[in-house]
């Protein structure tokens, strides 16, 4: 406790002493304890042991009178008790002692008593004592017993550690009363008291009336206090009320070298203060009454206040104003009252059966005072409140449980958010009300409905005369046309899918929607043609791929590709617009995508900044589910074969969009896996076994997946990397990073300011589950998918990745077409398989 030891061996040495300690006080090394026979004089002060707090005689601004108080020890004047609030000394002849027997007193010059502790019986030898938190105590000497302390005769402070109390078992209240003004300490109008009437709150009287309360408490915060409340339990401001009947509030700042109080001041707010080393003063920071609507029942009975609303004042619904000119003279003293009287009130034995009372949910408010709190379930406070016609709202709030209320709502406030949600009862002709607007809403729906379908309806037949005229030059292929013997072998490959479902274009239509394959609309170059871009008579923009006349090649890859993609709908894959085969011509139409390719973004230093970090992770989500659609949801299952950066095709809201199903192949249902001799794909995105062995399944597509996301998050090349990174490659890369735990160190430095770190590494995890050598062990799609979008799956640990390194695998003679300029993304790289 601090207490100084001192031998006491006689009255010279203790008269010694207290000179010596006289001497002290002077010096500021003041003592923190008083002992019988001793006594401060007006000059003099106590300190405690950390230098916190001091005792000693002070005057309030523009006063002269002289009053004893404990305060902030710092130069400016912060007095957070005071002994003799109502008897102040007129001169600076007072003194402060322990009297004989054993009381601490204050004493006039006169050697009057003007204040004393008051305790009942007499302790022969006690001693006060001041201690750090601001507390001062009087203690018996022989027992070390408390026997008054100042923290349980509170001013207008509450500092840390102390306590306002209610406990109505022994009657002990501990309050705070505010000053009569800033210059008289008296005891003021106001008071800040704990109401533990089954729901404990902070309440702040102006004289009997509440001027302000916090609502109750549940175990975290004062549900009255908006979003402020949860500041309060910040700053370590709790309310303990375990025993029925008593409650406390105290304080505790986090931060102990932090000075910082509560103060209800002479207007009767409540603020909490925090000295400011840099400006040397206290900054409010917080204050009970903050707008208008703070103010206890500002709105009346059954009204409800809204800060941000003009009028402030509302009345509940069901309810209307009791003095409709008053109210709208913004005086709202009168309240509201019930606009039909319920149902449950009427004098049933009059054979008064109308339709039952029911609820309306009020969301986000001040809870009214006055609840009675019932230990019901959630489920039942409702039903319970309706079956007692006393009640006339109800309310369930977690941490506290079942509210209701009997006769009057008051202090109601509306919260943008936080607050509780209040069930109002109401006869059932109040509740139609909302009904009849529900009708009112219903019909002008339908009307709108009609008059929208209407209005569709002719701008429909206005446009599809327009696309008349678009797809006016749409041709069929007649058998008289030259080229007609390879449409029907066409027709023959295409099975399942009716050829008629895939339009033609005549090539006359192409070649002016292209302005005749002007290189200026080349979009890019294919591995088996060029990509224009091309606008149709009626203004849509589209992308012709145009088969090279030269090469044979390409026309499988062609047949395959509408035979695929007239079949798949998906809004993460292209969608084929039509064909158009004439003489040596073969052309395929899609939509065009403003935003090009993938690649054109991520691997380009001054575009990759337009992709964040949520784009991002959009396209590797949007890719995962188009590819679960090929492998899974479609008709077929389709094996893309191709999977790659420049394949990904982004729209204008830069959703991706994959591409290029030249090499795509069907699977019948339960085919798993297949081996082709003719070995296609591209360099940096083929599984080991696809590229070793020619073995393709859906998992050599999820391998490619695996390092697309990997490109993605790093923004660099899988192929090509390893010449400037200690030949590792970007899987060898990521892999040695993930096991040294860095693997955020592999992320493109363009998205350092955007990235969320958990989606972050989870891309990661399923970019190296998904390349990992083992053709077994990479998840499907499905699961990929889950992984990605769901952040509870628990991920298993990758293994090492399939490290394709070599430029060219044994055996293979290898012709690569390294153009990857295309960015409409047609191109093909092919390379040949085994001789
Ligand atoms: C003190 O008195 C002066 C002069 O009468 C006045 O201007 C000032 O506001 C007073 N201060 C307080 C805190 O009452
Ligand atoms: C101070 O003086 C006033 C009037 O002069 C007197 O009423 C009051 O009792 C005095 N207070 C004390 C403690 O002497
Ligand atoms: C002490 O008792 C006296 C007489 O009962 C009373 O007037 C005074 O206010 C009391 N003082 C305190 C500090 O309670
Ligand atoms: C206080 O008590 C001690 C013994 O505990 C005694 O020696 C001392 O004289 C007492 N002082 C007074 C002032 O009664
Ligand atoms: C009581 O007072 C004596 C002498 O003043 C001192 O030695 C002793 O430590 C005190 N006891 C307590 C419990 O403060
Ligand atoms: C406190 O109550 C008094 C008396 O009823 C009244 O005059 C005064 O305006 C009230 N103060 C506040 C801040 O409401
Ligand atoms: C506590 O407050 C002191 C003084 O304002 C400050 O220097 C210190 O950093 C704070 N400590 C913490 C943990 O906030
Ligand atoms: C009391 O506190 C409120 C809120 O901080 C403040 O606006 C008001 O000026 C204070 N009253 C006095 C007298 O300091
Ligand atoms: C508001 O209405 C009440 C009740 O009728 C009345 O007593 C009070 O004077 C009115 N206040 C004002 C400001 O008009
Ligand atoms: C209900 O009506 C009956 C018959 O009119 C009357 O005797 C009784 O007092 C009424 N009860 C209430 C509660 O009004
Ligand atoms: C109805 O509610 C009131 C007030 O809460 C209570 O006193 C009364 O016992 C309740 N009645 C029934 C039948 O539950």
């Amino acid at each position: 406790m601090g207490f100084r030891h001192k031998t006491n061996s006689g009255p010279m040495l203790q008269v010694f002493m207290f000179v010596t300690c006289c001497l002290c006080l002077e010096l500021t090394c003041a003592i923190d304890t008083l002992r019988v026979s001793q006594s401060i004089r007006d000059s003099e002060v106590l300190v405690s042991n950390g230098q916190n707090f001091k005792l000693g005689f002070f005057s309030p601004v523009n006063s002269s009178q002289r009053y004893v108080g404990i305060m902030y020890n710092i130069p400016i004047l912060t007095v957070i008790w005071i002994a003799n609030r109502d008897k102040p000394l007129n001169g600076s002849t007072g003194k402060v002692e322990i009297s004989e027997d054993g009381n601490l007193v204050i004493l006039d010059g006169q050697k009057g008593v003007v204040w004393s502790s008051n305790l009942s019986s007499s302790v022969a030898n006690c001693s006060a004592h001041l201690l750090d938190t601001g507390n001062l105590v009087l203690q018996d000497n022989l027992s070390g017993m408390v026997l008054w302390e100042s923290f349980r005769h509170a001013s207008d402070s509450l500092v840390q550690r102390m306590q306002i109390i209610t406990d109505l078992r022994t009657n002990e209240k501990n309050i705070l009363t505010s000053w009569r003004s800033p210059s008289n300490p008296a005891l003021g109008s106001f008071t800040a008291t704990i109401e533990p009437l089954e729901l404990p709150q902070l309440v702040i009287w102006n004289a009997s009336d509440p001027y302000w309360r916090s609502g109750p408490w549940n175990g975290q915060v004062f549900i009255g206090i908006s979003d402020m409340g949860v500041y309060l339990y910040q700053n370590g401001v709790h309310m303990v009320n375990d025993n029925p009947g008593t409650a406390y509030m105290t304080f505790t700042y986090f931060n102990a070298s932090v000075l910082t109080y509560f103060v209800l001041n002479v207007s009767g707010i409540l603020q909490q203060k925090l000295w400011s080393d840099g400006k040397g003063d206290w900054e409010v920071t917080w204050s009970s009454i903050e707008s208008e609507c703070d103010v206890y029942g500002k709105c009346g009975l059954f009204g409800s206040c809204n800060a941000q609303a003009v009028p402030i004042c509302t009345c509940l619904p069901g309810f209307e104003p009791k003095n409709i000119d008053e109210w709208n003279a913004d005086n709202w003293t009168s309240g509201c009252m019930r606009k039909t009287s319920l149902q449950c009130e009427k004098n049933t034995s009059v054979g008064n059966m109308g339709e039952q009372d029911g609820f309306l949910r009020v969301k986000t408010v001040k809870l009214p005072d006055h609840a009675k709190w019932f230990p019901s379930l959630e489920a039942d406070c409702g039903s319970q409140c309706l079956n007692n016609c006393s009640c006339i709202a109800y309310a369930y709030y977690s941490g506290i449980g079942c509210m209701q209320w009997t006769d009057i709502l008051i202090d109601v406030q509306k919260f943008s958010g936080g607050g509780g949600d209040l069930y109002i009862r109401l006869a059932h002709s109040d509740l139609d009300n909302k009904k009849d607007q529900t009708a009112i809403i219903a019909i002008t729906i339908v009307l709108g409905f009609i008059i929208i379908a209407i209005c569709t309806y002719f701008l429909l037949n206005w446009y599809r005369g327009r696309k008349q005229k678009c797809w006016r030059l749409l041709t069929r292929p007649r058998e008289t046309d030259p080229g007609y013997s390879k449409q029907s072998l066409l027709k023959d490959y295409v099975n399942g899918v009716k050829l008629e479902e895939v339009p033609f274009f005549k090539f006359e239509m192409l070649s002016e929607a292209t302005g005749n394959f002007d290189s200026v609309f080349k979009l890019g170059q294919g591995g088996f043609g060029p990509v224009y871009k091309g606008t149709l008579p009626c203004g849509q923009e589209i992308a012709v791929k145009r088969l090279s006349r030269k090469s044979g090649q390409g026309l499988e890859e062609f047949k395959n590709e509408i035979m695929l993609i007239a079949k798949l709908q998906h809004r993460n894959l292209v969608r084929l617009l039509g064909c158009c085969i004439e003489g040596e011509e073969k052309m395929l139409l899609y939509e065009y995508m403003p935003n090009k390719s993938l690649d054109s973004y991520v691997f380009e230093k001054d575009k990759s900044s337009m992709l964040d970090w949520e784009r991002r992770f959009n396209i590797i989500c949007g890719i995962a589910r188009g590819l679960l659609y090929l492998h899974q949801d479609s008709r077929f299952r389709i094996i893309h074969r191709d999977l790659k950066a420049s394949n990904i095709l982004l729209d204008k809201e830069m959703n991706p969009k994959i591409s290029d199903f030249g090499m795509a192949r069907i699977f019948g249902g339960d085919q798993t896996e297949a081996n082709t001799k003719r070995v296609v794909g591209t360099y940096g995105y083929m599984s080991p076994e696809y590229a070793m062995d020619g073995l393709f399944s859906i998992k050599s597509d999820v391998f490619s997946f695996g390092v697309l996301v990997l490109e993605i998050v790093s923004g660099k090349k899988n192929r090509g990397f390893y010449q400037t990174n200690n030949h590792l490659n970007l899987l060898a890369y990521a892999w040695k990073l993930w096991n040294e735990g860095r693997d955020l160190a592999t992320i493109d430095p363009t998205i350092e300011d955007s990235f969320v770190e958990t989606e972050v590494s989870r891309c990661i995890q399923v970019g190296l589950l998904c390349v990992q050598h083992s053709s077994e062990e990479r998840p499907t799609m499905c699961q990929v998918v889950s992984m990605l979008e769901n952040e509870n799956v628990t991920m298993p640990e990758p293994q090492e990745p399939g490290f394709y390194t070599g430029r060219s695998a044994a055996g293979f003679a290898v012709s690569l077409d390294w153009n990857e300029d295309s960015v409409n993304g047609l191109t093909v790289t092919t390379l040949s398989g085994r001789a």
